[in-house]
């Protein structure tokens, strides 16, 4: 067992080693540590942590939606990782929103180096007012409880704006109950076991 965590350790260092030098040399920062003023952790703002990319487009490939008629927000979007895996899956838009308007800086420079088309809005979850031009919300793990209370919420509201089902993808699941209790029916759960990871597909129905 320690082996196997030791080995699983160094293969995930290595990954990441990588990564990180092959974006050094394209230019791009999606994985270099953050620390900026709205970085540390408190109960209701969890600080910049990135979705791994491989782990990310398997989610994608899993849930049942059909990207080309579907438009993506990241909810939280950071740097910019799950945005650019989204755009290249062929999502009809793929946008995303941050608090933290140096993320943000710093996802536009990655998406301009990578010439996706994708807007990185600087924006308050609990306030924005652009949820019904979205069809797929994709959240990892942004903020706490009363916070994901008031979000959820406000997707379930754009509803009335536009009628549509409503996708929303969490992974690191920790408030999953807030969206259950909300109405929204779990599709999917996808697992994987080698990094240990879980990503939950929620749909709320399309009002008849
Ligand atoms: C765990 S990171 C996820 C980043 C990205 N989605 C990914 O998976 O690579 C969570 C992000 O949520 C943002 N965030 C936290 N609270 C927020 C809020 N109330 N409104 C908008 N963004 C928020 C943080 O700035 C951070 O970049």
């Amino acid at each position: 067992m320690g082996n196997y965590d030791f080995t699983g350790r160094a293969k995930r260092w290595t990954k990441f080693f990588v990564h990180y030098l092959n974006e050094r040399v394209r230019g791009l920062d999606f994985s270099m540590v953050y620390v900026g003023d709205l970085q540390k952790n408190t109960e209701e703002y969890h600080g910049y942590s990135m979705t791994d990319a491989t782990d990310m487009k398997r989610i994608l490939q899993a849930v049942p939606v059909d990207p080309r008629k579907s438009a993506f927000l990241d909810v939280g979007c950071g740097k910019g990782m799950c945005m650019k895996v989204a755009a290249k899956l062929g999502y009809s838009k793929t946008d995303g929103l941050d608090l933290d308007a140096h993320l943000l800086e710093i996802a536009r420079r990655n998406m301009k180096k990578l010439r996706l088309d994708v807007n990185c809005i600087q924006a308050n979850a609990i306030e924005f007012d652009g949820y019904a031009n979205y069809d797929v919300f994709y959240c990892y793990n942004p903020f706490g409880k009363s916070v994901f209370e008031k979000v959820i919420k406000k997707l379930i509201e754009s509803q009335q704006e536009r009628n549509r089902d409503i996708g929303a993808i969490y992974y690191h699941p920790v408030f999953a109950k807030l969206f259950q209790q909300a109405g929204f029916v779990l599709e999917k759960e996808i697992h994987d076991h080698t990094r240990d990871t879980v990503a939950r597909y929620y749909r709320y129905p399309k009002q008849e």
